[in-house]
Protein backbone atom coordinates (compact mmCIF):
# COMPACT_ATOMS: atom_id res chain seq x y z
CA UNK A 1 0.00 0.00 0.00
CA UNK A 2 1.27 3.54 -1.05
CA UNK A 3 1.88 5.41 2.09
CA UNK A 4 1.05 8.65 0.06
CA UNK A 5 -0.13 9.88 -3.11
CA UNK A 6 1.50 10.17 -6.08
CA UNK A 7 -0.66 13.04 -7.40
CA UNK A 8 1.39 15.81 -9.18
CA UNK A 9 4.84 13.58 -8.77
CA UNK A 10 7.18 14.27 -11.49
CA UNK A 11 8.71 10.80 -13.17
CA UNK A 12 12.12 12.40 -14.37
CA UNK A 13 13.84 9.63 -12.82
CA UNK A 14 13.44 5.82 -11.63
CA UNK A 15 15.41 6.46 -8.78
CA UNK A 16 12.87 9.14 -7.50
CA UNK A 17 10.42 6.30 -6.76
CA UNK A 18 10.08 3.08 -4.54
CA UNK A 19 9.11 -0.60 -5.19
CA UNK A 20 5.58 -0.06 -3.49
CA UNK A 21 4.98 3.08 -6.15
CA UNK A 22 6.27 1.40 -8.86
CA UNK A 23 4.59 -1.87 -7.86
CA UNK A 24 1.48 0.83 -7.61
CA UNK A 25 1.85 1.34 -11.30
CA UNK A 26 2.20 -1.88 -12.45
CA UNK A 27 -0.98 -2.74 -10.98
CA UNK A 28 -3.09 -0.37 -12.12
CA UNK A 29 -1.76 -0.43 -15.50
CA UNK A 30 -2.89 -3.82 -15.47
CA UNK A 31 -6.48 -3.29 -14.54
CA UNK A 32 -6.57 -0.32 -17.18
CA UNK A 33 -5.50 -3.10 -19.41
CA UNK A 34 -8.30 -4.90 -18.37
CA UNK A 35 -10.51 -2.35 -18.73
CA UNK A 36 -9.72 -1.98 -22.57
CA UNK A 37 -10.65 -5.49 -22.91
CA UNK A 38 -14.41 -4.63 -22.12
CA UNK A 39 -14.10 -1.01 -23.80
CA UNK A 40 -15.21 0.32 -20.26
CA UNK A 41 -14.86 4.30 -20.28
CA UNK A 42 -11.72 5.69 -18.09
CA UNK A 43 -12.27 9.46 -18.17
CA UNK A 44 -9.98 9.83 -15.55
CA UNK A 45 -7.81 12.90 -16.86
CA UNK A 46 -11.12 14.64 -18.62
CA UNK A 47 -10.30 18.06 -19.62
CA UNK A 48 -6.57 17.86 -19.33
CA UNK A 49 -3.54 18.03 -21.43
CA UNK A 50 -0.23 16.80 -21.60
CA UNK A 51 2.29 19.11 -23.88
CA UNK A 52 4.59 16.99 -25.29
CA UNK A 53 8.18 18.19 -26.54
CA UNK A 54 10.30 15.94 -28.78
CA UNK A 55 13.48 17.19 -28.94
CA UNK A 56 14.09 13.48 -30.74
CA UNK A 57 12.20 11.55 -33.21
CA UNK A 58 9.78 8.56 -31.97
CA UNK A 59 7.60 6.41 -33.35
CA UNK A 60 6.26 4.82 -29.79
CA UNK A 61 6.82 7.27 -27.32
CA UNK A 62 4.53 9.83 -29.27
CA UNK A 63 1.48 7.51 -30.15
CA UNK A 64 1.26 6.24 -27.05
CA UNK A 65 1.23 9.05 -25.26
CA UNK A 66 -1.43 10.97 -27.17
CA UNK A 67 -3.06 7.67 -27.53
CA UNK A 68 -2.95 7.24 -23.45
CA UNK A 69 -4.28 10.74 -22.91
CA UNK A 70 -7.36 10.37 -25.56
CA UNK A 71 -8.40 6.73 -24.09
CA UNK A 72 -8.08 9.17 -20.77
CA UNK A 73 -10.56 11.59 -22.26
CA UNK A 74 -7.38 14.20 -21.88
CA UNK A 75 -5.26 15.91 -24.52
CA UNK A 76 -2.03 15.66 -25.84
CA UNK A 77 -0.25 18.54 -28.16
CA UNK A 78 2.93 17.34 -29.56
CA UNK A 79 5.66 20.46 -29.53
CA UNK A 80 8.92 20.52 -31.22
CA UNK A 81 12.06 23.45 -30.07
CA UNK A 82 12.15 23.83 -33.57
CA UNK A 83 8.32 25.26 -33.82
CA UNK A 84 8.41 26.89 -30.21
CA UNK A 85 10.16 30.00 -29.13
CA UNK A 86 12.97 27.81 -27.61
CA UNK A 87 14.54 27.96 -31.43
CA UNK A 88 14.57 31.26 -30.42
CA UNK A 89 16.50 30.99 -27.35
CA UNK A 90 13.54 31.69 -24.91
CA UNK A 91 14.53 29.78 -22.18
CA UNK A 92 13.55 26.04 -20.76
CA UNK A 93 12.82 27.98 -18.05
CA UNK A 94 10.39 30.43 -18.83
CA UNK A 95 9.45 27.79 -21.13
CA UNK A 96 8.15 25.71 -18.45
CA UNK A 97 6.37 28.15 -16.29
CA UNK A 98 4.41 29.71 -19.54
CA UNK A 99 3.23 25.75 -19.94
CA UNK A 100 2.60 25.61 -16.03
CA UNK A 101 -0.36 28.02 -16.92
CA UNK A 102 -1.78 26.04 -19.86
CA UNK A 103 -1.70 22.43 -19.15
CA UNK A 104 -1.01 19.66 -16.49
CA UNK A 105 1.63 17.64 -17.74
CA UNK A 106 4.97 18.44 -19.60
CA UNK A 107 6.80 15.41 -21.52
CA UNK A 108 9.52 15.67 -22.82
CA UNK A 109 12.19 14.21 -24.70
CA UNK A 110 15.85 14.98 -25.15
CA UNK A 111 19.11 13.15 -25.63
CA UNK A 112 22.57 13.82 -27.41
CA UNK A 113 23.25 17.40 -26.47
CA UNK A 114 26.75 18.26 -26.21
CA UNK A 115 27.56 16.95 -23.15
CA UNK A 116 26.01 13.23 -21.75
CA UNK A 117 23.62 14.80 -18.52
CA UNK A 118 22.69 18.38 -20.12
CA UNK A 119 19.43 16.65 -21.29
CA UNK A 120 18.74 15.37 -17.47
CA UNK A 121 19.64 19.21 -15.74
CA UNK A 122 17.17 20.52 -18.42
CA UNK A 123 14.56 17.79 -17.35
CA UNK A 124 15.50 18.86 -13.43
CA UNK A 125 15.12 22.21 -14.34
CA UNK A 126 11.66 22.36 -15.82
CA UNK A 127 10.65 20.16 -13.08
CA UNK A 128 11.88 22.39 -10.61
CA UNK A 129 9.57 25.23 -12.70
CA UNK A 130 6.83 23.94 -12.88
CA UNK A 131 4.02 22.66 -9.94
CA UNK A 132 2.59 20.37 -12.84
CA UNK A 133 4.39 17.02 -13.34
CA UNK A 134 7.07 16.84 -15.94
CA UNK A 135 7.89 13.42 -17.16
CA UNK A 136 11.02 11.88 -18.72
CA UNK A 137 10.28 9.92 -22.47
CA UNK A 138 13.81 9.23 -22.95
CA UNK A 139 17.05 11.32 -21.98
CA UNK A 140 21.08 10.09 -22.03
CA UNK A 141 20.46 8.74 -18.59
CA UNK A 142 16.95 6.86 -18.35
CA UNK A 143 13.93 5.88 -20.19
CA UNK A 144 11.50 4.90 -17.32
CA UNK A 145 8.22 4.64 -19.13
CA UNK A 146 9.72 1.99 -21.75
CA UNK A 147 11.20 0.52 -18.67
CA UNK A 148 7.54 0.48 -17.11
CA UNK A 149 6.37 -1.52 -20.01
CA UNK A 150 9.10 -4.05 -20.04
CA UNK A 151 8.19 -4.51 -16.62
CA UNK A 152 4.51 -5.21 -17.35
CA UNK A 153 5.68 -7.20 -19.85
CA UNK A 154 8.10 -9.95 -18.25
CA UNK A 155 4.84 -10.16 -15.32
CA UNK A 156 2.47 -11.38 -17.88
CA UNK A 157 4.88 -13.47 -20.06
CA UNK A 158 7.55 -15.17 -16.99
CA UNK A 159 4.37 -15.74 -14.26
CA UNK A 160 4.88 -16.11 -10.73
CA UNK A 161 8.20 -16.17 -9.63
CA UNK A 162 9.14 -13.63 -12.60
CA UNK A 163 11.37 -12.12 -10.58
CA UNK A 164 13.68 -14.29 -9.81
CA UNK A 165 14.09 -15.43 -13.19
CA UNK A 166 16.97 -14.87 -15.37
CA UNK A 167 16.61 -11.42 -17.02
CA UNK A 168 19.73 -10.41 -19.60
CA UNK A 169 19.91 -7.20 -20.77
CA UNK A 170 22.82 -7.58 -24.04
CA UNK A 171 24.83 -4.86 -25.37
CA UNK A 172 23.76 -5.49 -29.81
CA UNK A 173 26.00 -4.25 -32.35
CA UNK A 174 24.09 -1.05 -34.43
CA UNK A 175 25.82 1.24 -36.50
CA UNK A 176 24.56 4.07 -34.75
CA UNK A 177 25.96 5.05 -30.83
CA UNK A 178 22.62 5.29 -28.85
CA UNK A 179 21.19 6.40 -25.32
CA UNK A 180 22.33 3.58 -22.43
CA UNK A 181 18.74 5.07 -20.87
CA UNK A 182 17.59 0.97 -21.71
CA UNK A 183 20.10 -0.51 -19.41
CA UNK A 184 20.21 2.19 -16.53
CA UNK A 185 16.98 2.36 -15.64
CA UNK A 186 16.69 -1.63 -15.95
CA UNK A 187 18.99 -1.64 -13.40
CA UNK A 188 17.31 0.74 -10.93
CA UNK A 189 14.27 -0.89 -11.27
CA UNK A 190 15.68 -4.28 -10.66
CA UNK A 191 17.17 -3.30 -7.62
CA UNK A 192 14.26 -1.86 -6.38
CA UNK A 193 12.15 -4.92 -7.27
CA UNK A 194 14.84 -8.07 -6.05
CA UNK A 195 15.07 -9.14 -9.79
CA UNK A 196 17.80 -11.64 -11.23
CA UNK A 197 19.58 -8.71 -13.78
CA UNK A 198 22.48 -9.85 -15.56
CA UNK A 199 23.94 -6.99 -17.72
CA UNK A 200 26.29 -8.21 -20.58
CA UNK A 201 28.32 -6.28 -22.71
CA UNK A 202 31.78 -5.97 -24.09
CA UNK A 203 34.55 -4.39 -22.58
CA UNK A 204 34.51 -0.41 -22.95
CA UNK A 205 30.96 -0.71 -22.69
CA UNK A 206 30.05 -0.07 -18.87
CA UNK A 207 27.11 1.88 -17.92
CA UNK A 208 27.02 4.90 -15.44
CA UNK A 209 28.88 4.17 -12.56
CA UNK A 210 26.39 6.07 -10.57
CA UNK A 211 23.50 3.49 -11.69
CA UNK A 212 25.27 0.56 -11.24
CA UNK A 213 26.27 2.14 -7.43
CA UNK A 214 22.13 2.86 -7.17
CA UNK A 215 21.56 -0.54 -7.95
CA UNK A 216 23.89 -2.14 -5.49
CA UNK A 217 23.12 -0.39 -2.97
CA UNK A 218 19.64 -1.39 -3.55
CA UNK A 219 19.61 -4.77 -4.16
CA UNK A 220 21.39 -5.05 -0.59
CA UNK A 221 17.46 -4.14 0.71
CA UNK A 222 15.75 -5.93 -1.77
CA UNK A 223 17.42 -8.96 -2.20
CA UNK A 224 18.01 -8.52 -6.13
CA UNK A 225 21.27 -10.01 -7.87
CA UNK A 226 23.01 -7.65 -10.19
CA UNK A 227 25.82 -9.17 -12.62
CA UNK A 228 27.79 -8.00 -15.03
CA UNK A 229 28.97 -10.25 -17.56
CA UNK A 230 31.61 -9.39 -20.66
CA UNK A 231 30.97 -12.68 -22.66
CA UNK A 232 27.32 -12.83 -24.58
CA UNK A 233 27.47 -16.72 -24.70
CA UNK A 234 27.74 -17.28 -20.98
CA UNK A 235 25.59 -14.91 -20.16
CA UNK A 236 22.87 -16.40 -22.36
CA UNK A 237 23.11 -19.74 -20.35
CA UNK A 238 19.88 -20.20 -18.64
CA UNK A 239 18.52 -16.83 -19.37
CA UNK A 240 14.67 -16.44 -19.13
CA UNK A 241 15.06 -13.93 -20.81
CA UNK A 242 17.07 -11.63 -23.68
CA UNK A 243 16.52 -8.89 -23.81
CA UNK A 244 18.68 -6.43 -26.61
CA UNK A 245 19.52 -3.13 -26.74
CA UNK A 246 22.26 -1.24 -28.10
CA UNK A 247 24.53 2.01 -26.80
CA UNK A 248 27.32 4.03 -26.68
CA UNK A 249 30.35 3.60 -25.14
CA UNK A 250 31.72 6.48 -22.49
CA UNK A 251 34.72 6.28 -22.89
CA UNK A 252 34.58 6.61 -26.73
CA UNK A 253 34.30 9.48 -29.27
CA UNK A 254 31.59 8.52 -30.88
CA UNK A 255 33.41 7.81 -34.03
CA UNK A 256 35.63 5.98 -32.24
CA UNK A 257 33.25 3.71 -30.83
CA UNK A 258 31.76 3.20 -33.95
CA UNK A 259 35.16 1.97 -35.11
CA UNK A 260 36.11 -0.07 -32.48
CA UNK A 261 31.98 -1.60 -32.05
CA UNK A 262 32.65 -3.64 -35.49
CA UNK A 263 34.63 -6.33 -33.62
CA UNK A 264 31.86 -6.82 -31.96
CA UNK A 265 29.18 -7.19 -34.92
CA UNK A 266 28.70 -11.19 -35.14
CA UNK A 267 28.70 -12.23 -31.53
CA UNK A 268 26.35 -9.51 -30.09
CA UNK A 269 24.23 -9.83 -32.80
CA UNK A 270 21.38 -11.89 -30.87
CA UNK A 271 20.53 -15.23 -32.51
CA UNK A 272 19.45 -19.09 -32.38
CA UNK A 273 22.96 -19.40 -31.43
CA UNK A 274 22.45 -17.33 -28.10
CA UNK A 275 18.80 -19.02 -27.42
CA UNK A 276 19.81 -22.24 -28.42
CA UNK A 277 22.30 -21.76 -24.44
CA UNK A 278 19.43 -20.18 -22.65
CA UNK A 279 15.94 -21.78 -20.75
CA UNK A 280 13.83 -23.53 -23.34
CA UNK A 281 11.08 -20.85 -23.04
CA UNK A 282 13.23 -17.77 -22.69
CA UNK A 283 11.77 -15.09 -24.68
CA UNK A 284 13.33 -11.81 -26.89
CA UNK A 285 12.43 -8.15 -25.65
CA UNK A 286 13.62 -4.64 -27.51
CA UNK A 287 12.49 -1.63 -27.06
CA UNK A 288 12.25 -1.20 -30.52
CA UNK A 289 13.44 0.69 -32.91
CA UNK A 290 15.42 -2.96 -33.80
CA UNK A 291 18.28 -2.57 -36.15
CA UNK A 292 17.37 -5.80 -37.86
CA UNK A 293 20.13 -8.60 -38.44
CA UNK A 294 22.86 -6.39 -36.69
CA UNK A 295 20.98 -6.49 -33.06
CA UNK A 296 18.99 -9.04 -33.75
CA UNK A 297 18.60 -11.47 -36.53
CA UNK A 298 15.07 -11.61 -38.30
CA UNK A 299 14.85 -15.28 -37.01
CA UNK A 300 14.70 -14.15 -33.75
CA UNK A 301 12.79 -11.24 -33.82
CA UNK A 302 9.87 -12.72 -35.70
CA UNK A 303 9.95 -15.83 -34.40
CA UNK A 304 8.00 -17.71 -31.17
CA UNK A 305 10.09 -16.57 -28.97
CA UNK A 306 9.60 -12.76 -29.46
CA UNK A 307 7.59 -10.21 -27.61
CA UNK A 308 8.41 -7.24 -28.84
CA UNK A 309 5.00 -6.32 -29.76
CA UNK A 310 3.35 -7.48 -26.85
CA UNK A 311 5.81 -5.15 -25.25
CA UNK A 312 5.38 -2.10 -27.58
CA UNK A 313 1.88 -2.29 -26.38
CA UNK A 314 2.37 -2.26 -23.09
CA UNK A 315 3.79 1.35 -22.97
CA UNK A 316 0.06 2.84 -23.65
CA UNK A 317 -1.32 0.88 -20.40
CA UNK A 318 2.04 1.68 -18.36
CA UNK A 319 1.80 5.64 -19.40
CA UNK A 320 -2.08 5.75 -18.54
CA UNK A 321 -1.49 4.03 -15.19
CA UNK A 322 1.29 6.74 -14.46
CA UNK A 323 -0.37 9.90 -15.92
CA UNK A 324 -4.20 8.68 -14.30
CA UNK A 325 -1.65 8.67 -11.07
CA UNK A 326 0.19 11.93 -10.87
CA UNK A 327 -1.80 14.35 -13.14
CA UNK A 328 -3.94 16.35 -10.98
N1 LIG B 1 10.98 2.49 -27.51
C1 LIG B 1 10.78 3.78 -27.85
O1 LIG B 1 10.95 4.68 -27.02
O2 LIG B 1 10.36 3.96 -29.13
P1 LIG B 1 10.30 5.35 -29.91
O3 LIG B 1 11.72 5.85 -30.00
O4 LIG B 1 9.71 5.03 -31.23
O5 LIG B 1 9.47 6.29 -29.11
Amino acid sequence: MLTKTLRGRDLVSLMDYSREELETILDLAFALKRKNEVEEEQNYLRGKTLAMIFANPSTRTRTSFEAAMTELGGHAQFHTPEVMQIAHHETWLDTARVLDRYVHGIMIRMYGLEKYGMARDILRLMADAAQIPVYNALDDKEHPFQILADLMTMIEKLGPGWRKKKIVLSWAYSERVKSAGVPQTMAIAASLLGMNLTLAYPEKYDVDPEYIAFARREAEKSGAEIEINHDVYQAAKGADVIYAKSWGSFLMEPQEDREYRKRFRQDWCISKKHFELANRRAIFMHCLPADRNLEVTDEVIDGPMSVVYDEAENRLHTEKAVLALTMR
